[in-house]
């Protein structure tokens, strides 16, 4: 599969590490060839093809969108035209002062997202948890995979998404349509104030058990 990634750092560049490293083709969407994290992501890994974001995003099939939230709507009006009838997987979290969350629970970030990219395909993704996460998700000494929780609305889009958690190593858990993105938002927030505030261990997620 082709996939460009639009943000390279502390989650975009573990996930293209591990993408390319499973076969696909990914490209980095540099337009800023001094950028700090365009060059750390390429001492992770020498061999990630880079290409201006227009270019990366027109040759892809997926498109892993991973820059600041506030950045979104400059890093998606790069590549407005590129992007059309692709998948976006949405790896953005909007948030707030006070790790509230960014659009006051009005509105996920994922549908403001999907609004500024009507014809694009947004599938949230890779957010409930820190990077840390991305970079290693095995956890010795458990038979449970660990859970990547994904929304959206388009079901051949989720299909190709989940296919790519699962080769990623997690068990990816469908919680339904991009209205269910806010949920997620709120589990980041949830994540975040466990690891980050109350000093729990980064190497936590959660796992899903059924009967
Ligand atoms: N950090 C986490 O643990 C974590 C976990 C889950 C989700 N997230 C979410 O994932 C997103 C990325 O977080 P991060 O920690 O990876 O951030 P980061 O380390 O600061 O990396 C941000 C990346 O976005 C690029 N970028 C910034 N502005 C851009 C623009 N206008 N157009 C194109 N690219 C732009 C940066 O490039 P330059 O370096 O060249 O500026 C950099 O490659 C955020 O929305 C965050 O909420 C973070």
């Amino acid at each position: 599969m082709k996939i460009a990634f639009l943000g390279h750092g502390n989650v975009g560049a573990p996930l293209a590490d591990h993408l390319q490293r499973l076969g696909h083709e990914v490209t980095l969407g540099a337009s800023d060839p001094g950028s700090e994290s365009l060059r750390k992501a390429l001492v992770r890994n020498a061999t990630l093809k880079t290409a201006s974001p227009p270019d990366a995003v027109k040759e892809a099939d997926v498109v892993f969108l991973a820059v600041p939230f506030p950045a979104v709507p400059s890093a998606l009006g790069a590549v407005a035209s590129e992007i059309r009838g692709k998948v976006l997987v949405d790896c953005t979290n909007p948030v707030g002062p006070g790790l509230t969350h960014g659009l006051n629970s009005v509105e996920s970030g994922s549908e403001n997202v999907q609004r500024l990219v009507p014809e694009a395909k947004v599938v949230k993704a890779f957010t409930i948890y820190g990077f840390e996460n991305f970079e290693d998700n095995s956890f010795p000494g458990h038979d449970i995979r660990p859970m990547m929780m994904f929304a959206g609305d388009d079901a051949a889009a989720k299909r190709a998404v989940a296919g790519l958690i699962s080769a990623l190593g997690w068990e990816p858990v469908d919680v339904g349509g991009l209205v269910q993105a806010l949920h997620l938002e709120h589990m980041t927030l949830l994540w975040v104030r466990m690891v980050r505030v109350l000093g729990g261990s980064p190497r936590t997620v959660w796992a899903r058990l059924t009967r």
